[in-house]
């Protein structure tokens, strides 16, 4: 496995991989590697001939100071468990290296109505930052499949649209199911911050998710809604939004509605740690 710093250095290199016609897969992550990650890996060498990671926790894409400072940093873990994947290539850049005219002179696209509702609405910001690193990023690995985890439902729906705008026509979007923890809990790098006590409490999110999906048909969506919102106010969960939405524009939807593909999202605080999860329904 090769690590790369500097953007022009990894440019070089796979612009001979390039040069021999090899499929480029690409996995942007922002370190602190779990299981789900890893999958993200394994799919990628299924799809591609050569792999390549980075790892960057970029600070735009943070509205909350302190989640940024606190975001975990396990570089050297991170990278035993790339080569044991099996990954080609990792890039590790500084944030000069990231921005070198600084985040303000990188280039910020505009998603609507996606940057408004759910996560848009409660990280203002969030997804403009998210667009101007992978955007940073898909212009320096120029990838042939882009893999990303279902798990960040939203975002994958605003780099779908980021490829647009950016006319990347020949790159596919790979976008793989959610890695759960045995008692359903979604796999991510924040929950490593999780108390014991919280990290018992965590998978009522993904209990809310089975239920609504599971009462489809059944009752109101307000009603499924109100008995979860119920469930976790007992345990001191207050969510930030319990939403189903049309799972092709993520339309927020009142009731459920059998002519649409839905998904349901949840975003919430456990303790001090916001976790979000999802869940398609048909
Ligand atoms: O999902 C993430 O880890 C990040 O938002 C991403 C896509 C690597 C951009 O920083």
């Amino acid at each position: 496995m090769v690590v790369f710093k500097k953007a022009e250095d990894l440019r070089r290199y796979l612009l001979k991989i390039n040069e021999k016609g090899g499929v480029v897969g690409f996995v942007p992550t922002m370190g602190a590697l779990h299981d789900g990650h890893m999958s993200l890996i394994a799919e990628a060498k299924k799809v591609a001939d050569i792999v390549v990671c980075s790892i960057f926790v970029n600070p735009t894409q943070f509205d909350d100071k302190t989640d940024f400072e606190k975001y975990p940093v396990t570089i050297p873990e991170d990278l035993e468990l790339l080569t044991d994947g099996g990954c080609d290539i990792v890039f590790t850049p500084s944030v000069s290296e990231m921005y070198p005219n600084g985040t303000e002179g990188q280039k910020v696209y505009d998603f609507g109505y996606l940057e408004t509702v759910l996560e848009g609405a409660h990280r203002k910001g969030h997804f403009a930052g998210v667009g101007q690193v992978v955007g940073r990023l898909l212009e320096i690995v120029e990838p042939d499949k882009l893999l990303l985890g279902q798990k960040d439902y939203q975002q994958c729906m605003v780099i779908k649209n980021l490829i647009e705008q950016m006319g990347m026509e020949n790159l596919e979007l790979v976008i793989c199911s959610t890695k759960r923890e045995s008692d359903g809990l979604a796999m991510s790098s924040r929950n490593r911050r999780l108390t014991n006590g919280e990290r018992q409490l965590a998978p009522l999110l993904y209990q809310c998710l089975v239920s609504i999906k599971t009462k489809n048909g059944m009752q109101s969506f307000d009603v499924v809604k109100k008995e979860c919102l119920d469930i976790l106010s007992k345990k001191g969960i207050e969510p930030e939004y319990v939403a189903l939405a049309d799972a092709d524009d993520l339309t927020v939807l009142d009731d459920y509605d059998e002519n649409r593909n839905m998904v349901t999202l949840i975003a919430s605080k456990v303790g001090d740690i916001r976790l979000i999860d999802n869940m398609l329904l048909n």
